[in-house]
C-alpha cells in the first residue's frame, strides 16, 4: 500500500515537472520574435530583439520616453503614437487614454509589446533626454521624512534643463527588492548649475525607491538617472506668479525661485506652502532671504493641522482662501502648482472658479 502511494506521488511529480518544462520551452518559443525594426518619425530605424515593451526597447537604444511610474501603466507619461504594428489597445491602457487619443493611435509605450516591425511617432525633443552617471555628494535631513540629496555628475558631464523639470533615478536592488526601479524626482537646484543636481525626496512608507534613498543610499554611492523630462517649467513672461506647493513639491519651485534670482526678476510673486504642522516646514530661512532679495515676493506657509503646543502664529487651514491676498489681476496671473494629486485638483478648481485664473495659465506637476 505504502509503495503504491510513493509510486503515485512520484508519477504525479514527474508529470508536474514535464508540464513545467513544456511551458518553459513553449514560452521561449512563443516569445522568440527575433529581430524587429522600430521606425521613428518616418526617419530613424532601430533594430531590437522583439518581446520587450516599446518603452524598454527604446531605452535599450538610449531613447528615453518619460515613465514616471516606472512602466506600471499608471502615470500615462509614456504616451506616444504607434502608427503601425502595435496590435490592439490593451485593457491596461484604456483607463489612461481619452477617446480622441485612441482614435489618434496614441498608446502607452510601457504596455505595447514589440513583437514585429513597428512604426511610431515621438516628439523630437525626446532625443535630447540622456542617461547620466552621478555620485552622491551630500545628503541633508530637511525634516523627519524629507531629505535633500546632491548628485554630482561624473565623467565631466553637464546637464541642461529648465527650472521645474524632473529626472528619473534608477535604484539598486536591496534587501528583498531584487529589481531596479525608476522613479521621477523634480530637480530642486537651479539650471545655472550644470555639473550637479539636487533632489528633495520625501519618504513614503513601504515605497521601493524612497526606502532605498532614505535607508540605504549614502554619500559616495554611484547612481544613474535620465532626464530632463516634463513640461512643468517656468514660462518666460512678465505675468504675476502664484506658486503653490506641499511637502516635497517645494523642489521644482525652489529651482524656479533660484533661477528667477539669477535672472534678476521684478515679477510680483507669492508662494503658498501647505504643510500639516511646524515639523513639516523646511527651507524657511532660505525663503525669507528670498523675500528680502526680490522686489515683490511673499512666502506664506499655511498649516492644516497645527496643534496648540506648537504656538503657530501663521495661517491655518486650506491655502485657497488666502489667494485673495495674492491675486490682483487674474488675467495676468500664472500659477505653478506642485504636490499631491488631491491638492492640485482642489487648487486648480478654486483658481479657475473662485479667482478667474485662465486654465491655460495653470501649470502643474502631480506627484501621485
Ligand atoms: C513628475 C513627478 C515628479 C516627482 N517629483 C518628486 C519629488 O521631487 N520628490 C518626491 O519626494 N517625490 C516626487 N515624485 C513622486 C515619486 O516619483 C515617487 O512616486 C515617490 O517617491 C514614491 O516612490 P516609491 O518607489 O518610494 O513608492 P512606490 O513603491 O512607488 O509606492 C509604494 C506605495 O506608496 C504609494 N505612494 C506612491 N507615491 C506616494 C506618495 N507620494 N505619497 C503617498 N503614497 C504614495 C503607492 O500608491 C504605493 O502603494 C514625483 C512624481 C512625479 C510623477
Ligand atoms: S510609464 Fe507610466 S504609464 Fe507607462
Amino acid at each position: 500500500m505504502l509503495l503504491r502511494i510513493i509510486q503515485d506521488i512520484a508519477l504525479m511529480s514527474g508529470i508536474g515537472i514535464l508540464l513545467a518544462l513544456i511551458m518553459v520551452i513553449a514560452q521561449r518559443w512563443l516569445s522568440n520574435y527575433g529581430e524587429v525594426a522600430i521606425n521613428i518619425n518616418g526617419k530613424r530605424d532601430l533594430t531590437v530583439t522583439g518581446g520587450s515593451s516599446l518603452l524598454s526597447s527604446l531605452g535599450e537604444k538610449q531613447i528615453f520616453l518619460p515613465s514616471a511610474c516606472g512602466g506600471r501603466g499608471t502615470c500615462g507619461a509614456c504616451k506616444c503614437k504607434v502608427l503601425e504594428g502595435g496590435g490592439p489597445i490593451l485593457p491596461t491602457e484604456r483607463p489612461l487614454l481619452t477617446k480622441s487619443e485612441m482614435a489618434d493611435n496614441v498608446r502607452l509605450a510601457c504596455q505595447v509589446k514589440v513583437k514585429n516591425d513597428i512604426q511610431i511617432q515621438i516628439p523630437e525633443d525626446i532625443f535630447n533626454i540622456r542617461r547620466f552617471h552621478s555620485q552622491i555628494e551630500e545628503i541633508v535631513d530637511y525634516t523627519y521624512d524629507i531629505k535633500g540629496i546632491t548628485f554630482k555628475l561624473l565623467d565631466g558631464e553637464t546637464i541642461d534643463f529648465k527650472a521645474g523639470q524632473y529626472v528619473q533615478i534608477e535604484t539598486q536592488p536591496y534587501a528583498k527588492i531584487k529589481e531596479k526601479v525608476m522613479r521621477a524626482y523634480s530637480i530642486s537646484s537651479k539650471p545655472e548649475i550644470k555639473d550637479r543636481i539636487q533632489l528633495i525626496i520625501r519618504y513614503v512608507p513601504e515605497g521601493i525607491c524612497t526606502t532605498w534613498v532614505h535607508k540605504y543610499l549614502k554619500v559616495g554611492d554611484k547612481v544613474y538617472f535620465t532626464g530632463p523630462y516634463g513640461d512643468f517649467y517656468l514660462r518666460d513672461t512678465n505675468a504675476d506668479i502664484l506658486f503653490v506647493a506641499g511637502g516635497s513639491g517645494k523642489a521644482p519651485i525652489k529651482s524656479m525661485l533660484e533661477h528667477l534670482k539669477e535672472v534678476g526678476t521684478t515679477r510680483k510673486m507669492t508662494y503658498f506652502f501647505g504643510a500639516r504642522s511646524t515639523k513639516d516646514l523646511y527651507l524657511t530661512e532660505e525663503m525669507r532671504a528670498l523675500e528680502e532679495h526680490f522686489a515683490d515676493f511673499k512666502y506664506v506657509p499655511v498649516l492644516s493641522n497645527a496643534n496648540a503646543e506648537e504656538n503657530w502664529q501663521g495661517k491655518t487651514g486650506y491655502v485657497m482662501p488666502y489667494f485673495k491676498e495674492a491675486i490682483h489681476d487674474p488675467q495676468n496671473t500664472e500659477a505653478y502648482l506642485c504636490g499631491s494629486p488631491g491638492m492640485i485638483a482642489g487648487v486648480k478648481k478654486s483658481l479657475i472658479n473662485d479667482y478667474g485664473v485662465a486654465e491655460e495659465k495653470i501649470y502643474y506637476d502631480s506627484f501621485g
